[in-house]
């Protein structure tokens, strides 16, 4: 079974799609960590992000480098979401991606476009999301803990940015897929989004492939 978890920053996917993969034995893949270990190759480097031969430069790297606790910060999120615009760079962490997708036994994958351009055959697709404002409290609850003293309004003002971005470029934009089930974590608490989480995987998987895209 291929699980494909995709929504914009803070929605909750991360979160639910490890659970999701607990619960059903699967392994995991959180694709957000592969742009952003491009965004920190640029930064070690001192590249320019908006260059794409910089970012393609960028985006050979060893697994080792998807444990560096740098990859979660804020910084190498926005540079992430400015690497993962260039197609170049789409296209270089493309075959990785579907390789772990297409692995025997399955896998949860979550993301931006994992519905829609890495495994557009995946048996349950969720999209998740929540407002921008819950989503910001979420992350400056996290950067706060983490040590890091950034400001609620600026918090959002960076979470408004990266949506764009991500929904606006012209390769695998942000968007739900047609045969996704919408999951609004808005107003659940963790246990309650994997809940529904789960109910969404059991009755999607359970239908014929034609009523999928219902
Ligand atoms: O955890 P958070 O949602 O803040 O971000 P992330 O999932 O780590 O992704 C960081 C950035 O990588 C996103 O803003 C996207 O621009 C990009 N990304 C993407 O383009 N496609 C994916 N499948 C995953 C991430
Ligand atoms: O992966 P993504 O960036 O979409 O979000 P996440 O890392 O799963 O969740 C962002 C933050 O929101 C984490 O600190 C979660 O614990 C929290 N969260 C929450 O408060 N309520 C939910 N229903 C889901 C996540």
């Amino acid at each position: 079974m291929i699980i494909a978890v995709d929504g914009p920053a803070a929605s909750g996917k991360g979160t639910i799609a490890r659970a999701l993969a607990r619960h059903y034995g699967l392994p995991h893949l959180d694709t957000g960590l592969l742009y952003r270990a491009v965004a920190l190759n640029v930064l070690r480097e001192e590249l320019d992000p908006e260059r794409e031969a910089d970012a393609v430069a960028s985006c050979d790297f060893p697994d080792s480098l998807l444990a560096d606790p740098q990859l979660r910060t804020d910084e190498a999120g926005r540079v992430a979401s400015v690497v993962s615009a260039h197609p170049l760079v789409r296209a270089a962490l493309l075959q990785r991606q579907r390789r772990f997708a297409q692995q025997p036994g399955g896998a949860v994958l979550d993301g931006r476009d994992i519905g829609t351009v890495i495994a557009p055959d995946a048996d349950v697709k969720l999209f998740v999301k929540a407002t921008p404002t819950i989503r910001a409290q979420r992350r400056h609850a996290e950067l706060r803990k983490a040590g890091q003293n950034v400001s609620l309004d600026r918090v959002l003002a960076d979470i408004r940015a990266r949506d764009d971005r991500d929904a606006r470029r012209s390769e695998a934009p942000l968007r739900q897929a047609a045969d996704a089930a919408l999951l609004d974590t808005s107003f659940l608490s963790i246990e309650a989004a994997v809940q529904r989480a789960i109910s969404l995987v059991e009755t999607r998987a359970a239908r014929p492939r034609e009523q999928a895209g219902e």
